[in-house]
């Protein structure tokens, strides 16, 4: 099959390391996202250029994306919460941006220091210089379902959300349980909700996996026709301005069950395997990584 079944988008580079309390050196990043090019996965959301003093974590945006090249059939994705971060990025090169706001409005406080209004404002620059440069605009509702702050989130809230950054340009949105809570039911809901607007085909989910429910989650999204699913390496992640967002999705675990399901996803597993390894090794600050002259960096 030419085409996967169901395209994998993976944020470990980002929404992973993002959370991690050790700040990884740059030359580890860009070890991981290699080894991710490596398993043909086909978009990689490989940092934020958002604010350093907000995320420090992120600080080496402009490095990240400068040394990760353009590569056939990859889309390189990084996160951005306004112009500035937009035109940093479009200087560098790159593919696809995203854009992220919340169907919390305290979350969105939280988050990025704005109401939601705010957010969607801000982002009008964003979406015109995508449609200027020809680059690809995707949005995140985080909070979609349940909230740190706010609790149950109504599904009408996040389908507001979805069709506002729908009616901005995104060509895909992605609906973030951004704490793990959600169950079967109350994605089913939440699914329900949005697409009485926007087809599946326009529609992608981010599942976290604190109360071991993304699988599930998973299989009630594909029922509901999506077929674009975020997901971290080695289930890294989580989120510094959400109480309790423990990891994403892990990617290895989404790809098998996918599979034996019978979803081709492209994505090569041994190679996969070896991505795995070297970011769990990364997260306990114990990888090595060679260079180019078999030297070890760090
Ligand atoms: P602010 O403090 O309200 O705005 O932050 P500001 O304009 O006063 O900027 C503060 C400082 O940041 C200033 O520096 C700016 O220059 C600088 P100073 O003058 O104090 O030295 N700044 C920037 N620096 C680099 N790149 C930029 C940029 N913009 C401003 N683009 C702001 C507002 C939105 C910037 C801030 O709140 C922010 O950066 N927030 C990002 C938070 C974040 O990254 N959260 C995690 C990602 S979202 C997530 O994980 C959820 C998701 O995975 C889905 C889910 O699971 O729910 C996507
Ligand atoms: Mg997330």
């Amino acid at each position: 099959r030419p085409f996967p079944d169901v395209t994998i988008v993976e944020v470990g580079p980002r929404d992973g390391l993002q959370n991690e309390k050790r700040i990884v050196p740059t030359e580890e990043k860009l070890a991981l996202i290699e080894l991710l090019k490596g398993a043909r996965l086909p978009r990689l959301e490989i940092t934020a250029f958002v604010s350093p003093k907000w995320v420090p974590q992120m600080a080496d945006h402009e490095e990240i994306l400068r040394r990760t090249p353009a590569a056939d059939g990859l889309i390189r994705s990084v996160l951005v919460p306004n112009e500035r971060g937009a035109l940093a990025a479009i200087a560098i090169g790159v593919e696809e941006l995203a854009i992220f706001t919340s169907a919390s409005e305290t979350f969105a406080e939280k988050n990025i220091n704005c109401s939601i209004a705010e957010s969607l404002e801000r982002f009008e620059p964003v979406a015109a210089l995508a449609r200027e440069h020809g680059i690809r605009l995707r949005g995140y509702v985080s909070c979609t379902v349940e909230c740190p702050y706010e609790g149950p989130i109504r599904p009408q809230a996040a389908t507001g959300v979805a069709n506002a950054l729908a009616d901005l340009g995104c060509v895909e949105i992605s609906l973030a349980d951004t704490i793990g809570r959600a169950t079967p039911e109350s994605v089913d809901a939440m699914l329900s909700a949005v697409k009485a607007s926007l087809t599946a085909e326009k529609l992608a989910c981010h599942f976290h996996d604190t109360f071991g429910h993304a699988l599930d989650n998973v299989d009630v999204a594909l029922g509901h026709g999506i077929r674009v699913f975020d997901s971290a390496i080695s289930g890294l992640g989580g989120c510094p301005y959400a109480p309790g967002a423990a990891g994403n999705l892990s990617t290895l675990p989404l790809v098998k069950h996918l599979e034996e399901k019978g979803f081709s996803t492209g994505i090569d597993i041994e190679r996969l395997l070896q991505a795995e390894e070297f970011a769990a090794g990364l997260r306990q600050g114990n990888t090595e990584i060679q260079a180019g002259d078999g030297r070890r960096v760090s």
